[in-house]
C-alpha cells in the first residue's frame, strides 16, 4: 500500500517535471523563473457568488464580517472574488452548500465571461459540461433567462453535473450525455453561444489532490488534439453566424490550445474570427505567434494563454471566435427524439394545476401562475413528482432525450404538496407565508440535523413549513409539522 503511494507521488512529481520541460523554451529564462516561484505558492483561493440566489452588491460585505474574509474583486469576473485569508474556510459556511457561491481556479472563471450573449433569451450549449462549473457561470451571466443544453459524453460524470446544477438553482436548463461531436450535424447554426470546454491534457502546471497532473506522451497529445478540432468544428457549425464559440482548455500545452485554432482558421478561413480580448484582462495574455516551426495565422494571438506566474491562477487558455458567415453541414442529420409520454412525462392537467396553485396560494402564499410566466416554464409530472420545464426545450428542442430537465419542484402527497429542498433555496423570498424563524440556539440544533420539540404548533400549518434564521429570515431547511414537533428535512449532506 504505502509502496503504491509512494510510487503515485513519484508519477506526479514526473508529470510536472515532464510538463515543465514542454513550456520550458516558451518563456523567457526571467519568466520560467517566475513561473516556477509561482508554482512553489498555494493557489490563490477564488470563489464566484450565484446572483440567482444573492445580492451580489451588498452579500460580499457581509461574509466578509462573518466568516473574517479578505476579500477583493477579480477584475475581469462580474461576480469572482478573490478570497486571501478566511478565518472560515471557503468550504465551510452554510451559504457555500446551500449554493450561494462556487469555489473555482479564476482561471476558469475567465471563459464564460468572454461571451456576449444576446439579451433576449439565449440559446447556449456547454458541449462538455460536467461537472458544471461553467453551465452555472452562464446560468448566472444570462440568469436563468433562455435555455442552456448542459451536455457531456460521460455518463459516469453526469451526478456529479446534475447536482452542481441542482444546487445552484437552475431552472432553463437541460443535461443531455451525448458526444460533443454530434451538435453541428443535429443542430447546425441553432445556438446563440457555445462554449467548448474541452477534454484535454491538463497540463495546468498545478499538481493538487483533487486535480493531479499526469504524463502524457505525444501520441496522446496529438489524439488529444484531433478530437478537440472535431469538437470545435461541431460548436462552430451549431452556432448561429453572429453568434459565439468560446474554446477553453486547462492546459498550456501548445498542441492544445494554438495549433487548434491555427487548424480551425486554416479550414474556416474568413467563415470565422478569433476575436480579440485581451482587453477583459489586467494585463495582456497573448497566444503564441509560432511554435515547433510552424508559423500561426495572426488571428490566433488573440487567443489568451494564462501563465500561473502573471494571473496566480492555473495554467489555462481561452479563446473566442465568432461566426461570421455560413458554411456547409456535411451528413446532416436529425437529433435523436424521444416522446416523453412514453416513459412516463405528462403535462400536469389544468385541473391539477389548479389545485397546485390554490394550496401554494393558500399555505405559502405563493402565487404559482405569476412564477410560471416569469420563469418562462410548463408544469409537467412524472408520478407524484412535479418539474417546471422550460419552454424553450419544447419550442427548440422538443424530443432531445434528456438526462435531466428544468426543477423538480416538489411531490404531491395526498391532499399535501411537499416543496423540493432546491426549489425553495432558490425562490424562498417568495414564500411569504407557511415560515418560522428560529432563534440562534435552535438554528444551531436544526443545523446539527435535529428535530424541534418545544416550539408552539399553534397556528401552523400542517405539512411542509420553511424555517429561517436571524432578523434577515434566512432561510435553513424544510420542516414537517407532526403533532408534536417540526420534522427535519435537510439533507443529511448539508448538517453541520
Ligand atoms: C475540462 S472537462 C469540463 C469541465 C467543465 N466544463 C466545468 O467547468 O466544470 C471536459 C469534459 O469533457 C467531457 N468529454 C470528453 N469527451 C467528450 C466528447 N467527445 N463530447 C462531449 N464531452 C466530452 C469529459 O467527460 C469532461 O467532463
Amino acid at each position: 500500500m504505502a509502496k503504491k503511494k509512494k510510487q503515485k507521488v513519484i508519477n506526479k512529481v514526473d508529470a510536472l517535471a515532464d510538463a515543465m520541460q514542454h513550456m520550458q523554451n516558451l518563456l523567457s529564462e526571467e519568466d520560467f523563473e517566475a513561473l516556477q516561484q509561482e508554482l512553489a505558492q498555494p493557489l490563490r483561493q477564488a470563489i464566484r457568488l450565484n446572483p440567482l440566489k444573492v445580492n451580489p452588491h451588498s452579500v460580499i460585505g457581509d461574509w466578509q464580517q462573518r466568516f473574517g474574509w479578505q476579500t477583493s474583486p477579480i477584475a475581469y469576473c462580474k461576480h469572482g472574488y478573490w478570497i486571501d485569508e478566511a478565518q472560515t474556510p471557503i468550504s465551510k459556511p452554510l451559504q457555500y452548500h446551500f449554493g450561494q457561491y462556487y469555489i473555482q481556479d479564476a482561471a476558469s472563471m475567465l471563459p464564460v465571461e468572454l461571451f456576449d450573449f444576446p439579451v433576449d433569451q439565449p440559446l447556449v450549449l456547454d458541449m462538455a459540461a460536467s461537472p458544471g462549473g461553467k453551465t452555472t457561470h452562464i446560468l448566472s451571466k444570462i440568469m436563468d433567462k433562455g435555455f442552456v443544453i448542459a451536455n457531456d459524453a460521460s455518463k459516469s460524470r453526469l451526478t456529479a453535473l446534475q447536482l452542481v446544477l441542482q444546487n445552484w438553482g437552475a431552472l432553463n436548463v437541460g443535461v443531455t450525455a451525448f458526444n460533443g461531436e454530434s451538435f453541428g450535424q443535429w443542430y447546425p447554426n441553432t445556438f446563440d453561444g457555445v462554449l467548448l470546454d474541452a477534454p484535454c491534457s491538463m497540463q495546468n502546471l498545478r499538481n493538487t489532490e483533487s486535480h493531479p497532473m499526469r504524463a502524457i506522451t505525444d501520441s496522446e497529445r496529438q489524439n488529444l488534439s484531433g478530437r478537440q478540432q472535431r469538437l470545435l468544428h461541431s460548436a462552430l457549425l451549431a452556432v448561429k453566424v453572429g453568434g459565439e464559440v468560446v474554446y477553453a482548455t486547462c492546459t498550456l500545452s501548445p498542441e492544445e490550445d494554438e495549433i487548434v485554432l491555427d487548424q480551425i482558421k486554416k479550414l474556416l478561413g474568413s467563415k470565422i474570427e478569433i476575436v480579440d480580448m485581451n482587453s477583459k484582462l489586467p494585463q495582456p495574455a497573448g497566444a503564441l505567434a509560432d511554435w515547433d516551426g510552424i508559423k500561426f495565422d495572426l488571428q490566433v494571438q488573440h487567443g489568451l494563454r494564462i501563465w500561473p506566474h502573471l494571473f496566480q491562477t492555473s495554467g489555462f487558455f481561452s479563446a473566442k471566435i465568432r461566426k461570421i458567415d455560413g458554411f456547409d453541414v456535411e451528413n446532416q442529420m436529425p437529433a435523436p427524439s424521444r416522446d416523453m409520454r412514453d416513459i412516463g412525462w405528462l403535462p400536469m392537467t389544468k385541473s391539477d394545476q389548479q389545485w397546485l396553485g390554490a394550496y401554494l396560494q393558500e399555505n405559502y402564499d405563493f402565487d404559482l401562475s405569476n412564477w410560471q410566466d416569469e420563469q418562462d416554464v410548463d408544469l409537467v409530472q412524472y408520478k407524484q413528482k412535479v418539474f417546471a420545464f422550460p419552454k424553450a426545450y419544447f419550442d427548440h428542442f422538443d424530443g432531445l432525450p434528456v438526462q435531466m430537465l428544468g426543477m423538480l419542484m416538489g411531490q404531491v402527497q395526498g391532499e399535501q404538496f411537499l416543496p423540493n429542498h432546491d426549489f425553495i433555496t432558490r425562490f424562498y423570498n417568495l414564500f411569504a407565508e407557511g415560515r418560522i424563524t428560529l432563534n440562534p440556539q435552535n438554528e444551531q440544533a436544526w443545523l446539527r440535523g435535529e428535530d424541534l420539540h418545544d416550539l408552539s404548533l399553534d397556528g401552523k400549518p400542517n405539512g411542509i413549513i420553511l424555517i429561517t434564521c436571524n432578523q434577515a429570515g434566512e432561510y435553513i431547511g424544510l420542516g414537517k409539522v407532526t403533532s408534536n414537533r417540526y420534522r427535519n428535512l435537510l439533507p443529511r449532506r448539508l448538517f453541520l
